[in-house]
């Protein structure tokens, strides 16, 4: 009888934390070192989002924005950077607008919604070993995820990154406005009656605040066997 080669275990690891902790940049180091796939759930968040303000939805017609996160297609495509695609229309740079970061929240926080996009992202971690990164992963999604990790750091040092990121970006942006926007975005995020931004009790909490990129890799690495 021949054995199999050993086949290697699927992993999940689920990255929660607020705006600018630095979850995007770790998440995508972290699953390309791994060799997994990362998932963005902000972005089907934000894409949903551009999705109801071109369609004009009423934002607080909580059965409109269910219809329409059941009938939205939703990719997300790696390359040589993440691409999110929005009914076959790459929206990666328009889901990153203010008036977007600013509207997400009215679709957040919609039970309906959450379903529909946890319901997305779980068969995606089911099917294949990957990095999520988002608010309520680690809670909520994949609960019994294999690593679960919150990061947080200072308010004033996150919107200094997501001011840089931004500007980066190519996008306007004002270190302050910046500031204010991450303060009313925590507070909705924490607030919100469902999938809200908290860390799970069994995650292992980061503070990104003085660590470097590098620093916070490895030592988030040191915990993956
Ligand atoms: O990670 P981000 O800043 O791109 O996320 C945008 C918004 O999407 C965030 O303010 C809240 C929402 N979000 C969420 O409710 N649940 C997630 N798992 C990820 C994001």
């Amino acid at each position: 009888m021949g054995s199999k080669p050993a086949k290697k275990k699927k992993i999940v690891i689920a990255i929660d934390g607020p705006a600018g902790s630095g979850k995007s940049t770790i998440s995508k180091i972290m699953a390309k070192r791994l060799k997994v796939l990362y998932v963005d759930t902000g972005a089907m968040y934000r894409a949903l989002t551009l999705k109801a303000m071109r369609e004009k939805l009423d934002l607080e017609d909580e059965p409109a924005l269910v219809r329409l996160a059941r009938f939205a297609k939703i990719d997300l495509v790696e390359g040589s950077s993440l691409k999110v695609f929005l009914d076959g229309e790459d929206v990666s740079d328009r889901i990153r607008t203010s008036e977007v970061t600013g509207k997400v929240k009215y679709i957040a926080r919609v039970s309906g919604v959450r379903k529909e996009m946890v319901r997305l992202q779980r068969a995606i971690g089911r099917k294949t070993s990957a990095v999520l990164e988002g608010r309520d992963i680690g809670t909520v999604v994949f609960p019994d995820a294999d690593y679960k990790f919150y990061l947080d750091a200072d308010l004033k040092e996150r919107a200094k990154r997501r001011h840089k990121e931004l500007i980066e970006m190519g996008h306007d942006s004002n270190v302050n406005s910046v500031k204010e926007d991450i303060m009313v975005r925590d507070e909705s995020d924490m607030q919100r009656d469902v999938g809200a931004l908290k860390q799970a009790k069994d995650a292992i909490f980061v503070d990104t605040t003085h660590l470097t990129i590098d620093e916070v890799v490895e030592k988030m690495m040191s915990y993956i066997k």
